[in-house]
């Protein structure tokens, strides 16, 4: 047996509660003659909830998100009747064949996460019976542009009370400090760190700071929000103000052009900056990279670039989601993902068996799916 697949066997170990819900689906086979597409980072832990959609009889075709695919793990599916698109190496032009790509094997179910395949579909073609989103950024795009116009159902897992508190705050927050620490070995204690939105993952990310020492400041312009990170005990502050004082900058807001070259060339040398948001458009790269004087890779994860007024910043992951684009990060717990996917598993399944009692377009997780998932957690929990 190869390393990969001793780490999909525990990882598989850890999730007992879509296991229980896969051998449900092997006996009923909801997904019979059904292709199903899962746009989403390919690493075992969603290898465990495309292998229960393969076992309840769909075709799967599974695709990650740019920069954050095992490519070990991708080969091993391929090996098990599961197609996988695209490698770790994709850039934006590569990504945008694959999602081409999967719309056009005219998916009946569809998981995205980024809601960048359901734009496609919406755009053209055949209609999927519904799909489900992942992601706030998704959400974004559900409820922003693409408002009104979608003519299935759209069940938004982000919008779980669950996963808003056990994977954005929890997960992400928990994943997202491991994973700076693992970036750069730093000691956090009495290190300035600044985090860049108090929504549920910016919640968890200052919340998990301040367990690992750091002096936690938040950046948040909704007022109710910022109250409720100085009620929390935080430091409440305007970016501006923290440039000359922040060690650690991460942001976790799904805007785009967050942290401006502006703000980086006011920002304390070295200064370590780390994105947590969906895309990798929070911090602008782009705009970094014109203006730098110099680039440095300073370990595998770790860029120095240095600006034309001398000072210079240490970029994490290039600003991709740093808790799973950082070489040997794994994204949240295990266990919080086993949550996360039940919700996307029993999904998906209503989707594929019941389509007529959803709405068209966005819409939360039923309430009937939150109930069975919320119990099945507290009762491992309790075990
Ligand atoms: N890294 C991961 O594993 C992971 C997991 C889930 C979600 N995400 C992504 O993280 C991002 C945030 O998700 P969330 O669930 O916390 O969203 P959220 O909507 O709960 O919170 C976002 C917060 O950012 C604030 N904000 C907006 N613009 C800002 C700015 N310029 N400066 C400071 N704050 C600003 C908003 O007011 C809001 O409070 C999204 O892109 C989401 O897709 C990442």
């Amino acid at each position: 047996m190869s390393d990969i697949a001793r780490q999909l066997d525990f990882v598989s170990d850890h999730m007992p509660i879509i296991r229980g819900i896969g051998r449900r689906f092997a006996a009923g086979r909801p997904f019979d003659g059904l292709t199903v597409a899962v746009r989403i980072h390919v690493e075992p832990k969603t290898a465990v909830l495309v292998r229960i959609l393969r076992d309840g009889g769909a075709r799967v075709i599974a695709l990650g998100n740019k920069g954050t695919t095992n490519d070990e793990l991708a080969e091993l599916l391929q090996r098990e009747d599961i197609e996988v698109l695209g490698d770790r190496a994709d850039d934006d032009s590569t990504m945008q064949a694959h999602l081409a790509t999967l719309a056009a094997a005219t998916p009946d179910v569809v998981l995205d996460n980024g809601a960048e395949l359901i734009e496609m579909l919406v755009a053209g073609g055949e209609h999927p019976r519904g799909a489900t989103e992942e992601t706030t950024s998704g959400a974004f795009t559900l409820r922003g542009p693409l408002k009104g116009k979608v003519p299935f159902p759209v069940i938004v897992i982000n919008d779980s009370p669950l996963k808003a508190i056990v994977e954005n705050k929890h997960g992400v927050g928990q994943s997202v400090i491991e994973t700076i620490r693992l970036a750069t070995n730093a000691l956090l204690q009495r290190r300035r760190m600044v985090v860049l939105g108090y929504g549920w993952c910016g919640r968890g990310i200052a919340l998990y700071g301040k367990a690992a020492g750091a002096d936690v400041a938040v950046v948040e312009p909704d007022a109710v929000k910022a109250l409720e990170a100085a009620i929390d005990g935080f430091a409440v502050s305007e970016l501006e103000d923290e440039l000359e004082r922040g060690d650690v900058f991460v942001t976790a807001t799904g805007a785009v052009g967050v942290i401006t070259v502006d703000h980086m060339a006011g920002m304390k040398d070295n200064a370590l900056l780390a994105n947590a948001g969906h895309f990798d458009t929070e911090i602008d790269v782009v705009g970094l990279r014109d203006a730098a004087e110099s680039v440095t890779a300073r370990g595998a994860d770790i860029r120095q670039y240095v600006l034309p007024n001398g000072r210079s910043i240490d970029l994490i992951a290039e600003g991709k989601m740093v808790n799973l684009a950082v070489g040997g990060s794994r994204g949240n717990s295990i266990e919080i993902m086993d949550l996360g996917f039940s919700l996307q598993a029993l999904s998906l399944e209503r989707l594929a068996r019941d389509p007529a009692s959803l709405s068209l377009g966005d819409q939360p997780v039923p309430a009937d799916i939150d109930d069975a998932v919320a119990r099945a957690m507290v009762a491992e929990m309790m075990k």
